[in-house]
């Protein structure tokens, strides 16, 4: 959804072995193998792809995400550096729908999880998200995340990557099946702040 931010130049982050760049076409294949997992598909891939007719979820998911970018969104594909191998998405959006905040969200591939790609991942989003707009990055002073209270890997990949808790959001997460969940708020401001 467009706010004050009209659009994004498609950017390519790496830290760490990984390679953030935006989503594409070709991520498809990838995309729908991920999608059959039940955790990724329970807490990230939202309710438009959940009521997708299973043979066009990936489409249906990564269609709004490429055309993020014009929206003003950054959705990226989080892939080894070296290889190539697609291990996970992660979108930071709602970008100025609040002024100078920004929501991220994240999710990986079970063959790529434990390893720390997604802390790495929300940690180098992070750190491009909140830094100036000199040093290429988008300038927000907070970025937040929310994950259901059970979802404890969530939990320590945002604590991990300097996303503090704020509290909990009763009832706040709205399962596709209509079940709904108290989930923890995160937060990391940029520098500055004294803690
Ligand atoms: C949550 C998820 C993104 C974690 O990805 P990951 O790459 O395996 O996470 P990392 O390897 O970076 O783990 C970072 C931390 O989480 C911990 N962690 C990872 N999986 C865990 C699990 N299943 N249970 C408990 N802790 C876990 C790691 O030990 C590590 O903690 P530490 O820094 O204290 O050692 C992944 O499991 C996933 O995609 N799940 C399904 C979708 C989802 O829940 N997305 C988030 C929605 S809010």
């Amino acid at each position: 959804m467009t706010f004050a931010t009209p659009s994004l130049a498609p950017t390519t982050l790496s830290a760490e072995g990984l390679l953030l760049r935006p989503l594409r076409e070709s991520d498809e294949p990838a995309v729908a193998e991920a999608l059959r997992d039940a955790d990724i598909l329970r807490w990230a891939a939202g309710h438009a792809t959940v009521r997708a007719p299973v043979h066009e979820r990936a489409a249906v998911w990564l269609r709004s995400r490429i055309s993020g970018w014009a929206a003003g969104d950054a959705y990226f594909a989080v892939t080894d550096g070296t290889t190539g191998e697609f291990h996970g998405a992660l979108g930071v959006r709602e970008i100025n729908r609040l002024p100078d905040q920004a929501v991220v969200g994240y999710w990986v591939t079970p063959r790529s999880r434990g390893r720390g790609v997604a802390r790495t991942a929300l940690d180098t989003a992070a750190g491009w998200a909140l830094a100036a707009p000199e040093d290429g990055g988008l300038g927000v002073h907070r970025i937040s995340l929310d994950h259901v209270e059970s979802n404890v890997a969530s939990c320590r990949v945002a604590v991990a990557a300097g996303f503090r808790p704020e509290g909990v959001m009763r009832d706040y997460f709205k399962e596709p099946s209509g079940r709904r969940h108290d989930a923890h708020l995160h937060a990391r401001l940029a520098a500055g702040r004294p803690e």
